[in-house]
């Protein structure tokens, strides 16, 4: 499957946040937008309404770091999110949600946290569009590749040769490698591309 790259604007700057994805824009394929509510990570970003703000020509993916995230669904989708994950931590009918998603006319995600084992994905895979591969405990950027995503990644393409897998944290160039041999097919990477030097040079050597 061809590699696609997502960033992650949580490393980008708030106050410029639409002059740093035009700055990028042109080279990626997603723009990852991390939501986080103080309760399901200790850490807080941003709603609805920032959403609604982030201009960009491709897809928004939206992950929700929030507890029950079914009372927010329709808020993100009239902001614009494309595609729409959800923890599946944070959820008691996972099921029911993902339904939800797709009748606001946005594609279905789940993410599972690093110490959610991978099988619990099984029963629901017919029903999502991507799966988010957690590779740090999530609530910031800037943390170091967490090796136990691999197989997660590997059991996840092995059960299903199209699924969107995705995968998140302390991507940098050497991780991409060893994620896209395990099969991932969309790579997130926040501090890695924003904190470059040269953030198009960063972005090309992930793929
Ligand atoms: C962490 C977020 C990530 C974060 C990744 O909870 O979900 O999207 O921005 O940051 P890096 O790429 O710096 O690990
Ligand atoms: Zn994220």
């Amino acid at each position: 499957m061809e590699v696609k790259i997502a960033p992650s604007i949580l490393s980008a700057d708030f106050g410029h946040l639409n002059d740093d994805i035009s700055i990028i824009d042109d080279y990626v394929d997603y723009i990852h937008v991390d939501v986080m509510d103080g309760h399901f990570v200790p850490n807080l970003t941003f709603g609805a309404p920032v959403v609604s703000c982030i201009r960009s020509k491709h897809p928004l993916d939206v992950h929700l770091m929030i507890e029950n995230p079914e009372k927010y669904l329709e808020d993100f989708a009239k902001a614009g999110a494309n595609i729409l994950t959800i923890h599946y931590e944070a959820c008691e009918n996972l099921s029911e949600v993902i339904r939800r998603i797709k009748e606001f006319g946005m594609k279905a995600g789940v993410s599972i946290n690093p110490g959610t084992n991978v099988e619990v994905l099984e029963d629901i895979l017919p029903e999502i569009d991507w799966a988010l591969i957690m590779s740090v405990e999530p609530g910031f950027g800037g943390q170091s590749f967490m090796p136990n995503a691999l197989h997660k990644i590997e059991w996840l393409r092995g059960k299903s040769p199209q699924l969107n897998i995705a995968v998140d944290g302390g991507i940098n160039a050497e991780t991409a490698v060893k994620v896209k041999e395990a099969g991932a097919n969309v790579l997130i990477a926040g501090s890695y591309i924003f904190k470059a030097e040269d953030r198009i040079a960063a972005i090309n050597s992930l793929r």
